[in-house]
């Protein structure tokens, strides 16, 4: 906060507007009002601050398909792309959408590490090693802000995994969270400020974050500096004393929450001294005044950037961030022919993960899309193959719906748009003339047109009373019960089949789900949330394959799209195993047997197994590749552009893992592993993983000539020794000569990207991390510097190391 004269301006402004508030309306203005918004305060010529997420796009205060966001790439893509200042352009494109739908701070980015690759939302943060988190987080935030938009880092600390977030106490060292989980957050905090920092669900060592004293006022206000708010992650603030001695400044979401009324009481009371109250409001003033919410302060971005194209830049990250893990005879780029084009995700793409992090695109570019645009007329084929989606999905294609809105006489009050089967009202984000006190049913209604003949699935997600109609036959009048304690099971939870109806293609059937309104308990806000999910008449998996195999045969080339379904990988829950689900692999084995030229693009945004990886020409790992995935393929598989992705993470099979516990014992999940997590522990285990962290090729080759130390700074010399212009990252990696068990075997010390033409080399600098030297020492509670020799190496991945030289620190 003390810095730049505009800093202390606007603090001036932000003490001044505190001196004038009494208690109830700083209580007040600590606590949401609804899902998303904090109080206006008029009186102090303050506006309602609107929080959104996060993190590949804002989907604004409205959860639903009808307020259109861009969605980017997953954030395993952009860290795939080892590019903060791309990651710096993403934010840029968040701060425009942010800004277009008037929400002042974006709910991420999430910096939390692959600490297993069971995670569930493993695809919403970057890497396993903590500095590549911190740097692509830190170009993420900066580029945001710039916008004039605030960040939220989320989720401090240690929200690793799903299984049983809301209460699990992960054990982790002080050495484990400062070498590791605590990095992230650092570097964000040193290099980009943010505005701010979500504090996660879970406990760590006995301390539920959003109580944590010594972790954010001792360590990320104290040590580090950081002056921005600190928000819980949505019903995570469970004490109004604990929380505020604790350093929260906001508990979200409202309009019931520790802070408020209570809050106040517990000042009158003398369990909470003032001071801290004042203290959270001054933080809250603070971003306030930052956002440009404030009268009398100017914001730190009074001129919005200059317009992006969100569509075009969506297309460049997916493309940056694809890896090609094998490419063997030259398979890729695509020779010219024809293309055998299969499985369910070419088709119906699955461009993002689930759970928050959803957004709503206005299209989305499936590869089938893709490639029949930028092939010649004619050459692409495509069968479905396999369809892994075993399960319903939100009614969608072929569906016509409205939501119409009725009080408990029956009568028509409201209607409001439904662009899919998904209905999700949040807070007082009603259809217009609707309110929760006169709603009482909403019927999902209209028609459905199939695309194929047969028996069609149709059920239910949510709870409470529903009644499905199709077709005139009503099949379900009952009540949907929770399984499981979850608050947002409603939301996450999966659909229940309810009725199995012979439809016919082409014709136009009548559809209603009707819903008594019942708000759910345990969320302190009004929520109206539903879904009509459905499924197209399942096909027997072995005439799928064949189809496929006999496209492929027949063609020149075979490619073969696989991917996870959002069953498989979601916030909400960790994931059992990493196969791929349903038939997926038993086709690309069976293509691959047919046509030797065959091509397997990974629709997935965390680590999968490959069984069958040897038998084909190439895998291409595309993550959750964003709503213009399909077109960037297209760019990437002719040749247009090389695939600029390097692994942010080890892919491996779950056997051969290091780490995969992510299920707590009696409420625990320590981290035995301790600093060993990622390719630290892979090494340590002495396992070879199916592609090594850092691994991925472009179309062309490199050669590496010569490395250079001077103190801190490694100078390498790479030679493009291929037939086309390419970009290479350089990644340098420091060992200590003398094999200490207790420390990783060796660390990505630093890495920077090089362009150069056929034929012509190019020098690199890279500035190496002091902590690559280091360890935490507890004792001392410091870092401490280990002398001795170290191997400082460059190359293509961990495991491919081309230069190198021993120094002596
Ligand atoms: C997630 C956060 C998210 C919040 C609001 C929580 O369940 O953990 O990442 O920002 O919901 O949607």
């Amino acid at each position: 906060m003390q810095g730049t004269p505009a800093d202390e301006a606007r603090e001036a402004v932000v003490e001044a507007a505190l001196g004038k508030l009494d208690l109830d309306a700083k209580a007040r203005l600590l606590s949401g009002q609804d899902m998303w918004t904090l109080p206006a305060l008029p009186e102090i010529g303050l506006k309602s601050l609107v929080m959104s997420d996060g993190p590949i796009g804002v989907r604004g205060v409205r959860w639903t398909a009808d307020d259109p966001s861009i969605a980017l790439p997953s954030p395993t893509a952009l860290g795939a792309a080892w590019d903060p200042e791309l990651a710096r352009r993403a934010g840029v494109l968040l701060a425009q959408e942010a800004r277009r739908k008037g929400v002042h701070v974006l709910l991420a980015p999430t910096v939390n590490l692959h600490r297993s690759p069971l995670g569930g939302r493993h695809f919403e943060a970057y890497s396993e090693d903590p500095h590549l988190t911190g740097w692509i987080g830190a170009g993420y935030v900066n580029g945001v802000q710039s916008g004039g938009v605030g960040t939220t880092v989320k989720h401090f600390v240690a929200n690793d995994a799903e299984t049983d977030r809301f209460t699990v106490n992960n054990l982790v060292s002080e050495r484990a969270l400062h070498e590791l989980y605590l990095v992230p957050f650092e570097i964000i905090v040193e290099n980009a400020r943010p505005w701010g920092v979500m504090t996660a669900y879970n406990t760590v060592n006995g301390t539920t974050m959003t109580e944590h004293h010594h972790l954010v006022n001792e360590i990320l206000r104290g040590d580090w500096g950081f002056d921005g708010i600190n928000v819980s992650d949505w019903t995570a603030a469970r004490s109004t004393v604990a929380a505020i001695e604790g350093g929260l400044d906001i508990a979200m979401p409202g309009p019931e929450t520790v802070y408020g009324a209570p809050l106040a009481q517990a000042v009158r009371d003398g369990r909470v001294d003032e001071s801290k109250v004042d203290d959270a409001v001054r933080n809250v003033l603070r971003l306030a005044a930052r956002v440009g919410i404030l009268d009398g302060a100017e914001p730190v971005v009074a001129q919005p950037p200059a317009t992006v194209d969100g569509e075009a830049l969506a297309r460049e990250i997916a493309r940056r961030s694809f890896v090609l893990v094998r490419n063997e005879n030259a398979a890729l780029p695509l020779r010219p022919g024809t293309v055998a084009l299969s499985g369910a995700a070419a088709r119906d793409a699955r461009v993002l993960g689930g759970g928050s992090a959803t957004v709503f695109p206005s299209r989305i570019v499936s590869p089938l899309d893709g490639l029949t645009a930028a092939l010649p007329e004619g050459s692409v084929t495509y069968a479905v193959g396999a369809d892994p989606n075993e399960e319903l999905a939100v009614a969608d294609k072929g569906f016509g719906l409205s939501a119409v809105c009725r009080n408990a006489e029956g009568t028509v009050i409201g209607t409001g748009s439904a662009p899919n089967g998904q209905l999700q009202w949040m807070g007082d984000d009603l259809p217009e003339g609707v309110t929760h006190d006169t709603l009482h049913t909403v019927d999902l209604t209209g028609t459905f047109t199939p695309r194929e003949s047969g028996p069609h699935t149709f059920g239910i997600k949510g709870l409470g009373a529903f009644t499905l109609t199709v077709d005139g036959t009503t099949y379900y009048d009952d009540v949907q019960r929770p399984d499981k304690e979850d608050p947002f099971e409603a939301f996450f939870g999966a659909p229940v089949e309810r009725a199995r109806v012979d439809l016919t293609a082409g014709e136009t059937y009548e559809v209603s789900l009707s819903h008594v309104v019942t708000l759910p308990g345990g969320i302190p806000l009004k929520v109206v949330g539903f879904a009509l999910a459905h499924q197209d008449p399942q096909r027997d998996p072995d005439e799928l394959i064949a189809e496929a195999v006999a496209a492929a045969r027949a063609a020149d080339t075979a490619v073969v799209v696989v991917a996870t379904t959002e069953r498989v990988e979601s916030e909400g829950f960790d994931r059992k195993n990493l196969q791929l689900p349903g038939r997926q692999d038993d086709l690309v084995r069976a293509v691959a047997a047919a046509n030797p030229n065959t091509v397997v693009v990974v629709n997935s945004g965390s680590p999968v197994e490959l069984p069958w990886r040897d038998e084909v020409a190439a895998v291409l790992i595309g993550w959750f590749p964003g709503q213009e995935g399909g077109a960037a393929l297209a760019d990437v598989l002719t040749g247009a552009h090389e695939p600029g992705g390097r692994l942010p993470t080890t892919w491996g099979s779950l056997d051969d893992a290091p780490v995969t516990q992510v299920i707590p014992a009696d409420g625990e999940l320590a981290y035995t592993e301790d600093v060993f997590i990622g390719y630290r522990a892979w090494e340590k285990e002495g396992r070879t993983p199916s592609y090594a962290f850092g691994h991925g090729l472009g179309y062309t080759d490199w050669t590496y000539e010569s490395i250079e130390v001077r103190g801190m700074t490694a100078t390498v010399r790479v030679r493009n020794s291929g037939e086309r212009a390419g970009r290479e990252v350089v990644q340098v990696y420091a060992a200590p000569v003398e094999r200490d068990a207790e420390r990783p075997a060796r660390v990505l010390a630093g890495f920077a990207a090089v362009e150069a033409g056929p034929g012509e080399s190019a020098e690199v600098v890279v500035e190496l991390l002091r902590s690559a030297f280091e360890i935490w020492d507890e004792s001392a509670n410091s870092w401490s510097l280990v002398p001795g020799s170290y191997k400082v190496q460059a190359g293509r991945s961990i495991a491919d190391r081309r230069v190198g030289v021993t120094i002596e620190v």
